[in-house]
């Protein structure tokens, strides 16, 4: 009876072929929609420059901020197609309270802490920086744009609907930090595909498999028919904002719990069933309703289940792949006691149906964005992707490339997904080094 629920659940799970086909060719078209300025769950909006020429040079600061961690990078691009490098690096927390009050005092928080940097690292004179800030923005240019809505449980008031660098920029001032130029904003896929391109032109895509999910790609401006003001490159990236994609997703009764339990109710299902910070969330839900119909845990609910985020990413890996000591370790701290055979088979179980599922919906909506990809080579596609759930996940990078050759056939073999790691952040300042050299104009 055990056994056939598992089944059951893992049918409602699946995503066969037939699935991943259906939600390529509605990306396309949501895609079209997006770019035309008509109705779209994709809002595919305009980044404001080109892919990188790997000619950037000189020194520029990068803020990063997209999830509970933002980082300030000062970074050296040193040109002629060779590696960023990363000069010095500083990562910080931000607390739930501060992620959830006032937006004044969120960029004052910021602006603090970048002036703490400048002064560990004697940064005096004047320097650039670029902005990367991961939530969708409607870009007014390259380095203004307006906070459409917040996700990833982000709530802050007083930003949405707001310009985001004139906030930044006053908390700037008011913590007095006048030297630093604010010359780019982007979003972090935008920043990953820069961050690769800069190594690579046949990079035209930037994805981030993290605590969010989204994918930036390169377009032809023929193809975009909505406002782009004074752009006049022949092509230009577009941060698609693929996380709030919601056709044909074969959502199921626990991808509606995780949504009405989260901090934007019926916004960004594709997230929801892709990216790190909800797939423990569904994880949870599952082994609930296991241990509310069959007899795991002897039907106590162990604590780390009780409140929806004690369980967490980094669980999921250690039960679905890790070493038999790493799961008895992880078990007596989570549940005081080693699992049972049939108890560490379910873990593994709930938390490969939920990674697969995951992955094979974000191959559906790389290979349908690649539909749309203005190439710079005939040959191969280079995809940049950055975030934990891609570099940490195990098995997941192998998940993902399978499932993007069994949609797209033997020409799957020409694409190739990179690590880009600290992409959102290295990208910013190539943005910053692309404005101030003026090499896209
Ligand atoms: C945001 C995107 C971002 C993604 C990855 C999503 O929640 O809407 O703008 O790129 O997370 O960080």
């Amino acid at each position: 009876m055990k056994s056939s629920l598992i089944e059951t659940l893992e049918g409602q799970f699946s995503v066969p072929l037939s699935r991943m086909r259906k939600i390529r060719s509605f990306v396309t078209k949501e895609m079209d929609a997006g770019l035309a300025g008509r109705k779209s769950s994709i809002a595919m909006l305009p980044a404001y420059c080109d892919a990188a020429s790997g000619q950037e040079q000189g020194g520029y600061l990068a803020l990063d901020l997209g999830g509970t961690n933002f980082r300030v990078m000062l970074v050296e691009l040193p040109g002629s197609g060779k590696p960023p490098r990363v000069v010095a690096e500083a990562k910080y927390r931000l607390t739930p309270g501060q992620i959830t009050g006032s937006g004044a005092a969120l960029f004052g928080v910021i602006a603090g802490y970048l002036r703490k940097f400048l002064k560990e690292h004697a940064i005096t004179a004047e320097i650039a920086l670029g902005y990367t800030f991961s939530f969708p923005v409607r870009l007014l240019g390259i380095d203004e744009g307006i906070l459409m809505k917040w996700t990833k449980d982000f709530s802050a008031t007083g930003v949405v609907g707001r310009k985001v660098v004139a906030i930044q920029r006053q908390a700037l001032i008011r913590k007095n930090v006048r030297t630093v130029k604010i010359v780019a904003l982007a979003n972090d896929t935008v920043g990953t595909l820069q961050a690769q391109a800069v190594l690579d032109p046949d990079c035209g895509m930037g994805v981030i498999l993290g605590t969010g999910f989204n994918i930036a790609v390169r377009v032809a401006s023929r193809r975009i028919r909505k406002e782009t003001g004074t752009y006049r490159g022949k092509s230009m990236i577009i941060n698609m904002e693929t996380g709030n994609f919601n056709k044909v997703l074969p959502r199921n009764s626990y991808d509606q719990r995780v949504d009405k339990d989260s901090g934007n109710v019926a916004h960004q299902f594709a997230e929801k069933m892709i990216a790190g910070k909800y797939l423990p969330q569904l994880v949870r839900l599952l082994v609930l309703d296991l241990i509310r119909k069959g007899q795991y845990f002897d039907g106590h609910v162990p604590t780390v289940f009780r409140d929806k985020e004690s369980f967490q990413g980094w669980h999921m890996d250690v039960f679905e792949a890790g070493s038999r000591e790493a799961v008895q370790k992880l078990s007596q701290e989570l549940f005081g006691r080693d699992l049972a055979p049939s108890e560490r088979r379910m873990m593994a179980r709930v938390c490969r149906m939920v990674s697969r599922r995951s992955a094979r919906i974000a191959a559906s909506l790389i290979v349908g964005a690649l539909t749309r990809l203005e190439r710079r080579s005939k040959q191969r596609v280079v995809v940049a992707v950055d975030g934990s759930l891609f570099e940490k996940y195990p098995g997941y990078h192998r998940v993902l490339t399978m499932a993007i050759r069994e949609l797209v056939g033997p020409s799957g073999k020409d694409i190739s997904l990179k690590l880009t790691k600290d992409g959102s952040g290295i990208g910013a300042a190539v943005i910053a080094a692309v404005v101030r050299q003026g090499s896209q104009n």
